[in-house]
């Protein structure tokens, strides 16, 4: 769905991304790991074209991405951070907003968002300001708003860090049905282990920028790599064997 080649991201003067080949593979979650400053969410803004490369090529669907068309390829793509970024007005207004951007009016746009309002579970909340909001309705709701796009691709970057266990351990599931079940092209990017297992099982560690390991993660446990950050990742939960399996 989207991949990039050669791929090299400097910022003053030092290199945050060197990555040779990737591939986003279409209708599939991609888990990408790795410790803080490793370079996860430059790597996501690159392929969710939010940020150019110093050099490479990225690709969206076959077609090399360029000034030209950027803007069309990303109209296909939603993004959730880690802090909602929600506006002072109503949830539903926060949901419609992206839609009326996109020209989506009347019963069409009011019937859209009140479809993702009930997936993610918050139709309740429908016209509550997000002061009111906890943590965990607040990133539903920045679920839905990216969901009611109806992207072909979604990037999550640690969308769940800031919330507290049982909250994270609901939306993952609630995130993972969502998933499963629509088709879309996914990237999570995250640095706890235990959350992959409720969204996939194709895991990238990523180290200094580089890629350090791909595949699955069932492997990656079994096997383990050679890799001090990679070690340094998984020894916590090595140590208590939580990681819940597919
Ligand atoms: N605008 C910037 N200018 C200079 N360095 C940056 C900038 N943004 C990020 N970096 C550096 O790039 C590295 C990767 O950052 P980031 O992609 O945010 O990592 P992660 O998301 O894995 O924590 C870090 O060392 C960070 O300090
Ligand atoms: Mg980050």
């Amino acid at each position: 769905m989207i991949s990039v080649e050669n791929l090299e991201l400097v910022k003053e003067k030092r290199t945050i991304l060197q990555i040779e080949k990737f591939e986003l593979k279409q209708g599939k979650t991609q888990a990408i790991i790795g410790p803080n400053g490793a370079g996860k969410s430059t790597f996501l803004k690159v392929m969710a074209l939010l940020e150019q490369p110093t050099r490479g090529k990225v690709f969206f669907a076959g077609r090399e991405v360029t000034k030209k068309n950027m803007i069309a390829f990303r109209r296909r793509m939603a993004v959730v951070f880690q802090e909602p970024l929600l506006l002072n007005t109503t949830v539903f207004n926060n949901v419609a907003l992206g839609l009326k951007l996109r020209g989506i009016r009347g019963d069409k746009l009011t019937q859209r968002v009140d479809h993702w309002l009930e997936r993610l579970n918050i139709s309740d909340l429908r016209d509550r300001k997000p002061v009111y909001l906890s943590g965990g309705e607040a990133q539903r709701v920045s679920l839905a708003r990216a969901f009611a796009l109806e992207p072909e691709v979604v990037f999550l970057d640690e969308p769940f860090s800031a919330l507290d266990f049982p909250t994270r351990i609901n939306l993952l599931e609630d995130l993972g049905h969502l998933l499963g079940n629509s088709g879309v092209t996914a990237m999570f990017v995250t640095h706890d282990f235990n959350e992959i297992p409720y969204l996939t099982n194709d895991v990238v560690v990523i180290d200094r920028g580089k890629l350090v390991f791909e595949g699955l993660l069932k492997k990656l446990l079994a096997e383990g790599v050679q890799n001090d950050t990679v070690q340094h990742l998984l020894s916590p939960f090595k140590k208590f064997n939580q990681i819940r399996l597919f």
